[in-house]
């Protein structure tokens, strides 16, 4: 995850030019402030524009949403094109979250569970975002949700656990259910170690390098890649 929880104020415009700084999300800046997250403004407003984008093939879904910043922006987006995000989360933190750890949150605390509990943080952030009728939340394990899904997918946002194992877990269950056409972004990439932890960099290159995926520019440390047309053949290796 990124290094500070993001708490500037939000702007809600694409950065040039001119011309376009225009509230491209339609999301109440003030709400997107007062969410707790780990995503930058900017990082938002291109999971926004790839979201709009993908939603018009099918339902998008997302792994990790915490208190609901990134899924703000997923849903307003599936909200313009009357799409489904689905937003997998346990809503017991990672592991960086827990008490003690650097991203360790006390108003994340529920004090009579003896444990982390973002779900009434993330239910007001739904409420808040007009998004009751458009994000299905999905209480579980991003595993045991994988279990049995069948429904094609035009987006998935992997930012669940940043551990090697649940990050390829996330990646392994969910890649193989994006549409043709359709998109898989991962948050937190890091290509310096120096910077952060090297899960999600690790999954991001599997899919760069399957021959599955092109690789778009990534936003922060925000990675984007689509996924080919089924029969696409590529004119050369991609880089291991
Ligand atoms: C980095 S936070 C997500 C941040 C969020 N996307 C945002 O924009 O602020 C990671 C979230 O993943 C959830 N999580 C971690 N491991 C998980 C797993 N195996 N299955 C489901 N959720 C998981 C945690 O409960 C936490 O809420």
């Amino acid at each position: 995850m990124n290094h500070h929880p993001s708490r500037e104020p939000e702007m809600a415009a694409v950065e040039t030019p001119d011309r376009e700084k225009t509230d491209v999300t339609g999301i109440d800046p003030a709400l997107i402030f007062r969410t707790k997250g780990f995503l930058e403004p900017a990082e938002g407003r291109r999971l926004f524009q790839v979201a709009l984008e993908a939603s018009r093939l099918g339902p998008c879904l997302e792994i990790g949403s915490y208190c609901g910043k990134s899924t703000l922006y997923i849903g307003a987006a599936c909200k313009k094109n009357h799409s489904t995000l689905f937003a997998v989360d346990h809503h017991e933190g990672s592991e960086e979250q827990q008490p003690g750890e650097g991203y360790f949150d006390p108003e994340t605390w529920d004090i009579r569970q003896g444990r982390m509990d973002t779900l009434p943080l993330f239910r007001q952030t739904l409420s808040d975002g007009g998004l009751l009728d458009t994000v299905v939340p999905v209480l579980a394990k991003s595993a045991v949700a994988a279990r049995h899904w069948a429904t094609p997918l035009s987006l998935v946002f992997i930012d669940g656990g940043h551990t090697f194992a649940a990050a390829f877990t996330d990646y392994s269950a969910w890649a193989g259910h994006i549409l043709p056409g359709g998109y898989l972004l991962i948050h937190d990439i890091f290509k310096d170690p120096a910077a952060g932890g090297q899960a999600p960099h690790y999954i991001y290159n599997l899919a760069a390098t399957s021959g599955l995926f092109a690789v778009l520019p990534m936003t922060g440390t925000l990675g984007v890649l689509r996924r080919r047309a089924c029969g696409e053949v590529l004119e050369s290796f991609p880089d291991a």
